[in-house]
């Protein structure tokens, strides 16, 4: 019996598709090109499934083009790539990689928190450069983070991971916005009190944005957000592009109407808005918060294992919607 053909849409571990090569007929893309719309929809042509990343758009389109497509498995655990209500309609399940990079994502939500707070890329640039000639008593003196008030927007799993190393590592005060409040038990596993956005806006020493992308949550920073911060504040944003206005935010880090940001998500990403490459007071990373070794093989594992499990025993492992059969 010839394998069911599958389309894996960037480069992947070798060891990864070696596995997915076991179970099917696999057309992957280990030059790692970035496709256009058409070309994607070109090359899911006689493909029943396939693994994507955050890049790849699954839409109605695409959809319409490729009826004979049943599951889509995106290694991320965000996916707004992704029309969801489109894919149910068109009986495609679409699956996504949670859990495996919880920890690792909390992990750099703190590395960018502590590095902009800190000041450390700016300093780094500023010894790189040659400029450090002196010790000054002043130099580069950033702001408090252990004992400080953290304001985390969204509290799922990787915010609920924050508000832990918040609390517990670092002696922090934690407040929340989220769509719906935690239980009293989780509040106080991690001491965490609920606020209204505003007043977390209002209060908070560091914002972290920690909430999935949707329409809802477009621009959930804009500038009347952030002129409610304190001008000693930082954001930081391991969330998405478009959840900040991009524009918006490096107006206020350049009139330092807040004190610094670390990014290492952003509107048009790979592209950088370019007032945020010229204003010093921001950390900019490339989109790599989940990315240690390991929990990015164990992303790439469980994208090919929802696809593995969905032809071999009927289901995937982390569904996002239901399908008919
Ligand atoms: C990365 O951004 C992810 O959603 O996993």
């Amino acid at each position: 019996m010839s394998k069911p053909s599958i389309l894996v849409a960037r480069a992947i571990f070798p060891e990864v598709l070696q596995s997915l090569s076991q179970v099917f007929e696999v057309e992957s893309n280990q030059a790692d090109e970035v496709w256009s719309a058409a070309e994607l929809t070109r090359r899911m042509q006689g493909k029943v499934g396939a693994l994507t990343t955050g890049s790849e758009r699954i839409d109605a389109a695409l959809l319409q083009a490729n009826p004979q497509l049943r599951i889509v498995a995106n290694m991320a655990v965000g996916f707004n790539n992704f029309d969801v209500p489109a894919m149910t309609a068109a009986g495609v399940l679409a699956s996504n990689t949670p859990d495996v990079l919880t920890e690792t994502t909390a992990d750099f939500g703190f590395a960018l928190l502590m590095a902009t707070a800190r000041r450390v890329t700016e300093s780094e640039h500023y010894l790189r450069a040659g400029l450090w000639t002196k010790w000054s008593y002043d130099m580069f003196a950033g702001s408090e983070v252990h004992g400080s008030t953290i304001g985390i927007i969204g509290m799922g799993r990787i915010g609920q991971g924050i508000a832990r190393r918040a609390a517990h590592g670092f002696g922090m005060k934690v407040f929340y916005h989220n769509r719906s409040r935690l239980s009293a038990e989780l509040e106080n596993q991690y001491k965490a009190t609920y606020v209204s956005k505003d007043e977390l806006l209002k209060t908070a020493d560091h914002v972290m944005l920690v909430v999935p992308y949707s329409a809802e949550s477009h621009h959930t920073i804009g500038a009347a957000e952030l002129a409610l911060m304190k001008p000693t504040a930082t954001l930081v944003n391991i969330a998405r592009g478009g959840i900040v206005d991009d524009a918006a935010l490096a107006l206020a880090l350049r009139e330092k109407r807040i004190a610094a940001a670390g990014l290492d998500v952003f509107e048009g990403e790979p592209k950088v808005h370019p007032d945020l490459l010229t204003v010093p007071n921001v950390v900019l990373t490339p989109h790599i918060a989940s990315s240690s070794i390991s929990t990015r093989l164990a992303m790439a594992n469980l994208a090919a294992d929802n696809l593995i499990s969905f032809f071999t025993k009927g289901k995937s492992l982390t569904p996002l919607n239901t399908v008919v059969a």
